[in-house]
């Protein structure tokens, strides 16, 4: 377990990229290797989590090409085509890796068996093997259905109509994946939207989705199955959610200004950089352009004097995973930041919650807790603690971030989960300044 601290830094200075979104690296193997013909991608991201779901594709029958940094290629078997494949599929520390592919395996008339670390064996598959259940396949897992865990894909699929008891953007991509093999329409409907990268690559591979807004601020998604996915070019944006670390890092820094080239800033997204400009973040958004079908910018980040707001629970979906980040941020703001509708973070890569938590406490500030909610007291932060990141990739680089404003050197316990998202996070910050050794 490879320890890493942060110390107080000078001004940030620069221009970075951030590796290429997560969410949509893996959907475009994914799909890719459902299409028919050759898929080529630019941009992905290569972090543990999607090189696994480039392994476990291949195990499917595609094959995964790399042609270099960030551009492979997939050509794919065709919705249905899957093969059994003949080893277990290991999605190492990928939720969403797991969870997709349960999805796309259960709507094919194949075995598979689906194991990951101890971090993702540990998180609750019964939010998608309910819904699959119900659309024929079979599944044979440890209590609330965890994994190691065997998919028995349906033989003859059945599309259904389903409302998410959580808000959850790989519960609905699981079920549109395995309604791609079920005839007639299968139907998701969310209570609060959440990430559309499914929906928008279904759409961009020619599948017919129908997306219709209610009045009640629910979302019915609907997707006409057996289509014949076409290969397409994909572009994949910078991650937001990466993104994020060195935007709050030249926030909470004096006298920072720098700028992330080429940051996804899809809505379903972007709810962290709203709520940091209404924290009083400087925060512009230059060249505004949409790429690969998503919204994107650069970002350009100037120290600011932050204060402490109300995030409204209904923003959630739109920064799950950047409340640890966010905490972070509202430890250096003037005054109190409550964020609300927290649950989920319980079942992220780590109970999120209680790990920020400790690393607020272990750090000197002043916070309180509770289950689905967190009120963070801003001001000085004397830091000085070491933080325990449960294998929680999001963990390590949050309180690596806090380090370089923070009275004190912040130490993680362990730094190689960052490699699950972000490759080359701490040479990145390094080169804006950042003191993290
Ligand atoms: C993701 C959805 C979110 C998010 C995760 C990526 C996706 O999870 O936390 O990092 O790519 O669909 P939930 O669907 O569990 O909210």
């Amino acid at each position: 377990m490879p320890a890493r601290s942060a110390q107080t830094s000078p001004a940030l200075a620069g221009k970075v990229t951030v590796p290429g979104d997560k969410s949509i690296s893996h959907r475009a193997l994914i799909l890719g290797g459902v299409a028919v013909g050759r898929t080529e991608v630019t941009g992905l991201l290569e972090g543990d989590d999607v090189m696994h779901t480039a392994e476990c594709m291949r195990r499917l029958g595609a094959t995964v090409t790399r042609l270099g940094p960030g551009h492979w290629q997939v050509d794919g078997v065709g919705v249905g085509g899957l093969i059994e494949p003949a080893d277990i599929l290991d999605m190492g520390n990928s939720g969403t890796g797991a969870r997709l592919l349960m999805g796309l395996v259960a709507g094919h008339p194949i075995t598979a068996i689906f194991t990951g670390d101890a971090s993702l064996n540990r998180r609750p598959m019964a939010r998608v093997t309910d819904p699959l259940s119900r659309m024929g396949a079979r599944f044979v897992g440890r209590a609330g259905g965890r994994l190691p865990l065997a998919v028995v894909g349906a033989r003859a699929p059945m599309p259904i109509e389903y409302r998410l008891p959580v808000a959850s953007a790989q519960v609905k991509s699981a079920i549109l994946l395995a309604g791609l093999c079920a005839p007639g329409e299968t139907t998701v409907i969310e209570p609060e939207p959440t990430r559309d990268h499914s929906e928008r690559l279904l759409g961009h591979f020619g599948a017919e989705v129908r997306i219709v807004d209610s009045a009640d601020g629910s979302r019915r998604v609907t997707l006409r199955g057996q289509p014949e996915l076409v290969a397409a070019p994909v572009v994949v944006p910078g991650d937001p959610s990466s993104a994020a670390f060195p935007v709050v890092a030249a926030l909470i820094v004096p006298g920072s200004d720098i700028v992330v080239e080429n940051v996804g800033l899809n809505p379903l997204r972007a709810g962290l950089f709203d709520t940091l400009i209404e924290m009083g973040a400087d925060i512009t958004y230059l060249n505004r352009r949409v790429e690969g079908g998503e919204p994107v910018a650069d970002l350009r980040v100037r120290h600011s004097a932050l204060k402490g707001i109300d995030v409204p629970a209904a923003r959630a979906p739109s920064m799950i995973d950047e409340y640890p980040i966010l905490a972070v941020a509202a430890a250096f703001a003037e005054g109190k930041t409550r964020m609300n509708g927290l649950a989920e973070l319980r079942v992220k890569e780590s109970d999120r919650l209680a790990a920020v938590s400790a690393g607020l406490a272990a750090n000197g500030v002043s916070h309180e807790a509770g289950p689905d909610f967190l009120v963070v007291h801003g001001g000085k932060v004397t830091g000085g603690g070491t933080v325990a990141t449960h294998m929680d990739h999001r963990i390590a680089m949050s309180f690596l971030v806090m380090g370089l404003a923070a009275e004190t050197p912040v130490t993680v316990d362990d730094d190689h989960m960052i490699d699950t998202s972000f490759p080359g996070f701490a040479p990145m910050m390094a080169g804006l300044g950042a003191r993290i050794g």
